[in-house]
């Protein structure tokens, strides 16, 4: 018998480990869109993409993804590359660095036939970018990143955030949780590289919400399927385009996969525990310096008694040693003197002994 299909990286009798070698070899938390790529082959292999316009690009590690299945052209838009990105996309000819914000950035960029958005994830950036691919490059797919929990119903905001005060909802340095619907410092948090709207749902806010407004006037064009895993994943395709059916009907075993979308929420649940730990575990060490630099303070100030204590007792010592030193002469001095007096007085015994025999 032999295991069809399976992923690389399962344990055999003579390499049991090989399962977990490849798991530890994963960050804690996947995000990236990368790890959809058998999504975007399917993508691929059902509509003709030779140009791709990536927004929010960060390491570079999935552009050349799409220049590998087929593409010409890739315009990477990210507004704070890296050294690592530069060095990554100077590597490939296909791979364009485009160093703006987008939605700005894509009117300057040729329509293209499929755009991967996954930049800034609040209501107003992703509302702007979708109007703007609508009106401009109508047959392209468009697939977006995030669409789920967190920020599916709740905006992001990368710091400093290019957008006006009145785009952006009042924001928090909190960040969300899987174990209850308030923010929380132990949650999601940005750690200075974005803030996160205080309140979740209602209008204008959140990724899905954008995407659902912008398609709300015209939306028996559009069919969006999403895949529950990672973050959600969005695929928009155009109804009119060639091959529409068969490229939803390839999606669809991912996009009502109740398995993924079950272990996506038992993702989520785990890792905003291990966050919920991290933070209580790095509280703890806050208390634990606090009270050894209390206990250190403490031993300092007793070291300082202690040696002012001695200090004393070393004088004291000393002065006793003096008078020690005074009497013991003093002594010596009355023994010689009482020896002088008893030879004087043997002496003067013996002289008036003579006398009185003479
Ligand atoms: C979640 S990361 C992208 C991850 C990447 N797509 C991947 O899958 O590996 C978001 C990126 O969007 C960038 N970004 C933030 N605001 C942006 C904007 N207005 N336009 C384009 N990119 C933006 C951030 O600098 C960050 O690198």
């Amino acid at each position: 018998m032999s295991l069809v299909g399976t992923p690389n990286g399962i344990g055999t009798r003579a390499d049991p480990h090989a399962q977990a070698r490849e798991a530890r070899r994963q960050p804690l938390l996947l995000h990236s869109t990368g790890l959809f790529r058998e999504v975007f082959e399917i993508v691929f292999a059902h509509r003709e993409i030779r140009t791709v316009v990536e927004v929010g690009v960060e390491s570079g590690q999935v552009s050349g993804l799409y220049a590998e299945l087929g593409a010409t052209a890739v315009h990477c838009v990210e507004p704070h590359p890296t050294e690592e990105l530069r060095a990554t996309l100077a590597e490939h000819d296909a791979l364009h660095l485009v160093e703006r914000p987008s939605p700005a950035a894509l009117a300057e960029l040729p329509a293209a036939d499929l755009y991967v958005l996954d930049g800034d994830h609040n209501y107003a950036t992703v509302r702007a970018e979708l109007d703007w691919i609508l009106a401009h490059a109508p047959e392209a797919v468009v697939v977006f990143h995030d669409l789920l929990w967190p920020w599916g119903r709740r905006d992001l905001y990368y710091q400093p955030s290019q957008l006006g005060e009145e785009d952006q909802l009042p924001s928090t340095e909190d960040g969300p949780t899987i174990w209850h619907d308030e923010l929380t410092p132990t949650g999601f948090v940005g750690c200075g590289a974005f803030r996160c709207a205080e309140t979740a749902g209602g209008e204008g806010n959140g990724v899905l919400t954008a995407v659902e407004d912008a398609l709300a006037d015209d939306d028996e064009s559009w069919h969006l399927e999403l895949v529950p895993a990672v973050f959600g994943l969005g695929v928009l395709v155009p109804r009119r385009g060639t091959a529409a059916d068969g490229l939803v009907r390839a999606l669809r075993p991912y996009s009502r996969s109740s398995l993924l979308a079950a272990m996506e929420n038992n993702r989520l649940a785990l890792y905003t525990q291990v966050l919920h730990l991290q933070y209580e575990a790095a509280a703890h060490a806050d208390r634990l310096a606090g009270t050894v630099s209390t206990q250190q303070a403490e031993i300092a100030a007793l070291r300082d008694k202690l040696d002012w204590v001695i200090a004393g007792h070393a004088e004291q010592v000393a002065r006793l040693r003096e008078t020690n030193r005074r009497l013991t002469e003093q002594l010596a001095e009355e023994q010689r003197v009482g020896q002088l007096l008893r030879a004087l007085a043997s002496t003067a015994a013996a002289t008036v002994q003579r006398r009185f025999r003479s």
